[in-house]
């Protein structure tokens, strides 16, 4: 298996195994690898001839500095299951410095207002440092294709939007959410809640399938009311948000649209554990 932690070496490696028509496919994560993550390195090993996966917990992307302290490092473990996934995948697991140089900074990013909404609201300077690290990641691995999943909705439509203003040569491609058998969505935040906390935390999706029910005969806002006024009544768990929006704009739906695509985003904290999902709502 090929394992890199610099820039150059895989660098180095990517232009030998590149040939005129072949296709490389990228996969960036942050580690703490479950299904959700190895389901976008089948997809790619699927559709491409090479996948590289990064590994890299990025500084910049973390408001919270407990959550950067906390968040689960397991290298050896996440090598493990992409050799047992399939051993040619090309891990690159680079350390700050190869990527930072010293300077572990953001660039500042306009992704014409979807950086405002939600994550971006209440994580101040996230989305500028997801921005900084995959542009940085895709030139590095100039990839033909990058797999991200829905899971994070905003941040697929960020990169998308990225894509796009900086005229980069990559498709970017949107994956389903894997979950739990009690429906909770996976996560490599999932690893710091009790089996007790993980099993009660189904109760976020199940929140979300009956907005999605009840949005078909109410208002956005109605909805709404409906999910604060069910988590107030759960001490166990804090919602941060939950906003209904159109899927491309990612504004708050005021007033339903017709043939506008919809979608309900949530954020809660479980025993100060932030937890978010999504879901489509027509
Ligand atoms: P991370 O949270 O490790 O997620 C890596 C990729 O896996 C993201 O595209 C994310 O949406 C996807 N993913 C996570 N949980 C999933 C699930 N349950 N089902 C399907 N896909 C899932 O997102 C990041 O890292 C970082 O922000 C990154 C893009 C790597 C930049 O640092």
């Amino acid at each position: 298996m090929q394992i890199f932690n610099g820039k150059a070496a895989l660098k180095d490696y990517l232009k030998s195994i590149k040939t005129s028509n072949s296709t490389i496919g990228f996969v960036p994560t942050m580690g703490a690898l479950h299904q959700g993550h190895l389901s976008l390195m089948q997809q790619s090993m699927q559709e491409n001839q090479a996948t590289v996966v990064s590994i890299f917990v990025n500084p910049t992307q973390f408001n919270n500095p407990e959550d950067l302290e906390k968040y689960p490092r397991t290298l050896e473990e996440d090598v493990k299951k992409i050799a047992a996934l399939n051993p040619e995948i090309i891990v690159f697991a680079p350390t700050v410095e190869d990527i930072y140089e010293g300077q572990t900074v953001s660039e500042s990013f306009d992704f014409d207002g979807l950086e405002n909404q939600m994550e971006g609201k209440f994580r101040p300077g996230h989305f500028n440092g997801v921005g900084t690290i995959v542009k940085r990641l895709f030139e590095i691995v100039e990839p033909t294709n990058a797999y991200f999943g829905e899971k994070d909705f905003q941040q697929l439509q960020i990169v998308k939007k990225m894509v796009a203003k900086n005229n980069l040569n990559v498709n970017v491609i949107g994956c389903p959410i894997h979950r739990e058998p009690n429906k909770l969505a996976m996560s490599s935040r999932n690893a710091r809640l009790t089996p007790k906390e993980k099993e009660e935390a189904g109760i976020i999706y199940k929140t979300l399938l009956e907005a999605k029910a009840k949005f078909e005969n109410n208002s956005a806002n109605a909805v709404t009311n409906w999910v604060k006024k069910s988590f107030e009544k759960n001490p166990d768990f804090q919602l941060e948000y939950f906003q209904i929006a159109d899927e491309k704009t990612l504004l708050p739906c005021l007033k339903k649209v017709k043939n506008k695509k919809y979608r309900a985003f949530i954020a809660v904290f479980v025993n100060n554990i932030r937890l978010i999902d999504t879901i489509s709502l027509n």
